[in-house]
């Protein structure tokens, strides 16, 4: 599984792309090196039923082999390792992948394992694992049909493609609203899209139209900024961000007053599609 084909590799990037690329990853790292342990811990993100929403849209079976992609603290790998052959998770930040490995310590799983890499030159040879998986990581990326490209590259044809993320507001006001608040609270967020735009991608890379699963992730404020490093670790400002959001719902979260807190959810959706049998277009 470890042999990465010669397809994978992909043409020499220009030097501004590279410098931008390696800014943002050094924004990555830095995020994910110091939110790992409060993400980790994070019930909203990691409740069975939120985390059954994914594995069971993805339909395993006790033979099959899963990737989950920028996998962070591994509580989609745990989930799957109790209903597959092999989960193998994949994520670039260190400190993640220990919250991962801490995981699967405490709940004794032998058929788990994990790898420190880039999700858009994976590591594995063409048609690796029967299902690949990325949660909650797609805002994160400057080139996401790359890395849609690379799961399904990786995903044995028949295979199951599954890309769960949050989706921002079809209105473009809201949508902007929404994503300037998110990059001043985890600076390494790239961009919520909108549903249609992840469609288009799966279009984009030649994938069948995605089954689709909404969902929200309910969220307190308090906690949300409580488990955030915002820019110049301006608790205030993103807190007035969220604030100022009540009155019209201007970035599409519902946040309202609920006694002395305010609380909104972020909508999300699981993506499920399949990478084509060889026999299929025949
Ligand atoms: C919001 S966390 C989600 C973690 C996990 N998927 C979950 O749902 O709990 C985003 C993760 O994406 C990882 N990540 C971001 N860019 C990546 C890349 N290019 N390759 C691999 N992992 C990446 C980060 O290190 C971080 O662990």
């Amino acid at each position: 599984m470890d042999n990465r084909s010669t397809s994978g590799r992909r043409p020499a990037k220009p030097a501004s792309e590279i410098h931008n690329a390696e800014a943002h990853n050094a924004e990555i790292h830095d995020q994910f090196g110091r939110q790992a342990k409060l993400f980790a811990k994070s019930r909203g993100l990691h409740n069975n039923a939120v985390i059954s929403l994914l594995v069971d849209a993805a339909d395993p079976d006790f033979t099959d082999t899963v990737l989950d992609v920028a996998c962070g603290p591994g509580s989609v790998v745990a989930a799957f390792a109790a209903r597959v052959r092999q989960a193998v998770g994949l994520d670039t930040t260190d400190a993640m992948l220990n919250q991962a490995r801490t995981l699967a310590k405490e709940r004794n799983l032998a058929n788990v394992a994990w790898h420190l890499g880039d999700m858009y030159e994976l590591p594995f040879s063409d048609a690796s694992f029967d299902i690949v998986t990325c949660r909650f990581a797609f805002h994160h990326l400057q080139r996401p049909l790359v890395a849609l490209e690379e799961m399904k590259r990786v995903c044995n044809p028949g295979g199951r493609i599954v890309v769960c993320d949050g989706v921002a507001a079809d209105d473009p006001a809201k949508a902007a609203a929404f994503n300037r608040m998110e990059r001043h609270r985890d600076p390494s967020t790239v961009e919520f899209r909108p549903l249609s735009v992840m469609l288009d991608m799966f279009v984009a890379a030649a994938l069948p139209p995605p089954g689709i699963t909404p969902f929200q992730v309910p969220t307190e404020q308090e906690a949300l900024i409580e488990g955030s490093f915002p820019v110049g670790d301006d608790r205030a400002t993103l807190r007035e961000m969220i604030d100022q959001s009540i009155d019209g719902d201007t970035m599409g979260l519902g946040a309202h007053r609920d006694g002395g807190t305010v609380r909104f959810s972020y909508p999300s959706v699981i993506l499920v599609s399949s990478k084509a049998n060889a026999h299929d277009n025949e």
